[in-house]
Formats: C-alpha cells, structure tokens, sequence
C-alpha cells in the first residue's frame, strides 16, 4: 500500500545511493548519541561525506561539522544547509533490527535522519552544483539549544545568504512538506521564581511570612498573563513544571520555589511573556508580605520562516513533488527548534518533512517507538539540494 516516490525523486538517486543513505541512517540510529558528545557519530557523517567525494570537511562546534561543496561560479553566494545529529535520553522500543545499541540513547527526534537527508543533499549538490558554495552544517547539540549559537560563533556561517533546514513530521505524509512564512517554531525561555518569607510553626501563622500562600497565589495569577494580557489571535503559553516547598506537615518554611516554561512565535509576544512574568512574580510576592527571586534562562528565540526563503523552499517543492504536497501548520507550533538562532541572523527556511504512510503507528517524535517512514529521506535530501541551487540562482541575479 506504500505510494511510490515521483520519478522526479526517484530518478536522483541510484539503487547504490539509496543503499549507501539508507546504511548510514541505520547507522546512525543504531549508535546515538546525546547533546555534545557526539564523536563517533562525528567520525561516522565526516568519512560518509568523504566518500561521497566531499573532501573539504572541517569540525566546527567540537562535536559537528561544516563541509563545502564548492559552487559553479567563482565568488557566487554562499548558501547554508543544516542538519541537526544528537540524540535524546530515551530507552528505544521500537523493535527495529537496527535499534539503539547505546542503552538509554535514541535517536527519537529524528536528528539520525535530518543527519543522513543532509548528507545526501551534499550527494545531490557534489554531482549538479550551485551556482554558488553550499555549506553542509551538521551540527551537534539542538535538543540544548546549544549547538546553533556555538556554530554561529564559530564563523562558520560567515558570508552565508540563506539557509535551509527541515524536521522530520509524522503528522504528514511522506511527500508532504511545511515551508510557510512566518513562525514556525516557539521561543523556549525557563523562569525561576523563589518566594522568600521567614519560617514558623504551623499552628501560628501570625508570626511567620508563608512563602507557600504566596506561591500558589503566583501560580494563579500567572494564569491571567495568557488569558487576560495576551492578544487571544496569538498563541502564548507559560506553564509550570515544578513546585518544591517545605518538609513537614507543621512547618511553614522559610521559602518556596517554582520553575515553568514560557513559549511564544513572535518576539513581542515573548517580551511579554516574559516581563509579565517577572512582574507578578514581584507584585505577588509584595502583597503577601514576601520578596521574590526571579531566574530567567533564555532558550531559543521564535523561529521565523523568512518571506524570500520561504518563496524558494516552496519553488523547490512543487518542482519536485507538485503543488499538493504543500501543506500548512494545521495550529501553531509551540515546541523550540534552535535553527531560530540561524533565522534571527540568516534569512532562512525551516521545513516540516511529512513521514507518514498508511499502516504506519502514529508515534510521534521524543516517544520510544519513533519510527519514520525511510523514504522521507530522499524527499528531504532532493529538496534541500533543490532549496540550495533555487536560492543561489536568486541570489546571484
Ligand atoms: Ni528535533
């Protein structure tokens, strides 16, 4: 019942390719590995790519690597394509032969086939360049958020004009593909708020500053900031994931503590999120006779899918796969994605890549029994190259 590729795609790639890329998911999958230490994996993508006749690959961010493969024309703009590489801390069951050996690790979130489909856009761009360079980054540490900043800071990307990416999506079908304008992904900021009172026994209240009270009258009002100062046509969310206070039934402590999530798509609405936060945490803490301490950890910013880019991701895949297998994101996405670093500096295009057949489990991704549809690979792999050549061409006019 499976639906053959369009010979559009197909006729890309050889039965070898197909071998080759298929071995080095498999590959990969089998040996995963966590945020910053990914050196096997590293080892595995560098002579991968060698052997594809790449030769100029370096390591950038420790654990990832950049790879150029070297344009038509002299000088011709440079254009960046991304492929994330760690895995998550996830006992496997997906039963698979060639499930995780790595007891604990699991490719989950697909970074094993974002790796492979990167590569073999590489492939794809070595036989029938670009006008210009194309930078293959293979970057380590996405599910930290910490790999995109450390590429950047590297240099790596110096020069690039664009830059392309995509995630594997079970929601769509193999040969469907996300490519809109605008926000793609959310902000993933952390907030830290201790509420400082002064201690007592339980049974007299009058003579203590009850950090508890306070805390949970905080955990409330947080509650307005969505409902009551955000714009209802914009979607936000601040959600709390630990509360910790106390040690016995009679005690009343002298703090208590609460950290949660804050997720947006546009930058005012993260500034929002986040100011509203620190501002109750503060006011709630002064009416109920506390102080606060308020921690905020910036995550990754909102990823914004730029006008242009976008316009040449979508080119690309009608060329390949018709104008059907363009779809939209049926609600916002309000998971992060640290290719937004690269969008805030980069105009940049990251794509949802449909992985779905019928007769497929719908288990989604960071599950244990994740399990991609394989030829999602060759779409994805055809249509990064495809994005490369359609936005260096535009760039070079
Ligand atoms: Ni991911």
């Amino acid at each position: 019942m499976t639906e053959p590729l369009p010979s559009t795609i197909s006729t890309l790639f050889s039965t070898a390719d197909r071998d080759r890329l298929l071995q080095l998911r498999r590959d990969l999958h089998q040996h995963p590995e966590l945020s910053w230490q990914e050196r096997a994996t590293q080892a595995r993508l560098r002579t991968a790519l060698h052997s594809l006749g790449i030769a100029d690959v370096e390591d950038v961010a420790e654990t990832g690597l950049v790879a150029r493969i070297p344009g038509k024309a002299r000088g011709g703009p440079s254009v960046a394509l991304r492929g994330d590489i760690d895995a998550l801390p996830i006992v496997e069951a997906t039963g698979l032969p060639f499930a995780s050996l790595n007891a604990g690790v699991m490719h989950a979130c697909g970074h094993d086939m974002h790796a492979t489909w990167t590569v073999g856009a590489g492939m794809l761009l070595a036989r029938s360049p670009a006008v210009g360079e194309v930078r293959i980054v293979l970057q380590p540490a996405e599910e930290l958020g910490e790999g995109a900043p450390k590429v950047l800071a590297s240099g790596a990307l110096d020069g690039v004009e664009a830059i392309f990416g995509a995630h594997v999506d079970w929601r769509y079908r193999v040969g469907e593909v996300v490519a809109d304008a605008g926000p793609l992904a959310a902000s993933t900021d952390t907030f830290d708020v201790t509420m400082h009172g002064r201690g007592g026994h339980g049974a007299r209240p009058q003579d203590a500053v009850d950090p508890i009270v306070t805390l949970a009258a905080f955990v409330l009002e947080a509650q307005t900031i969505v409902s009551r100062r955000l714009d209802p046509a914009l979607p936000g969310v601040v959600s709390f994931g630990v509360l910790d206070a106390g040690s016995a039934a009679n005690v009343i402590p002298e703090t208590s503590r609460c950290t949660g999530t804050i997720r947006a798509t546009t930058p005012e609405t993260r500034y929002l999120l986040v100011s509203e936060v620190e501002r109750i945490a503060h006011a709630i803490a002064e009416a109920h006779r506390c102080t606060a301490t308020v921690v905020m950890r910036e995550g990754t910013p909102p990823l914004m899918n730029a006008a242009r880019a976008s316009e040449w991701a979508k080119s690309s895949a009608r060329a390949l796969l018709g104008e059907a297998s363009l779809r939209s994101l049926a609600v916002a996405n309000m998971g992060g994605e640290d290719f937004a670093f690269y969008t805030e500096r980069i105009p940049g295009c990251f794509m949802r890549i449909g992985t779905w057949r019928d007769g497929r489990s719908g288990a989604g991704v960071h599950t244990p029994r994740f399990d991609p549809d394989e030829d999602s690979l060759f779409v994805a792999a055809a249509l990064l190259a495809e994005c490369a050549r359609t936005a260096s061409a535009a760039l070079h006019s």
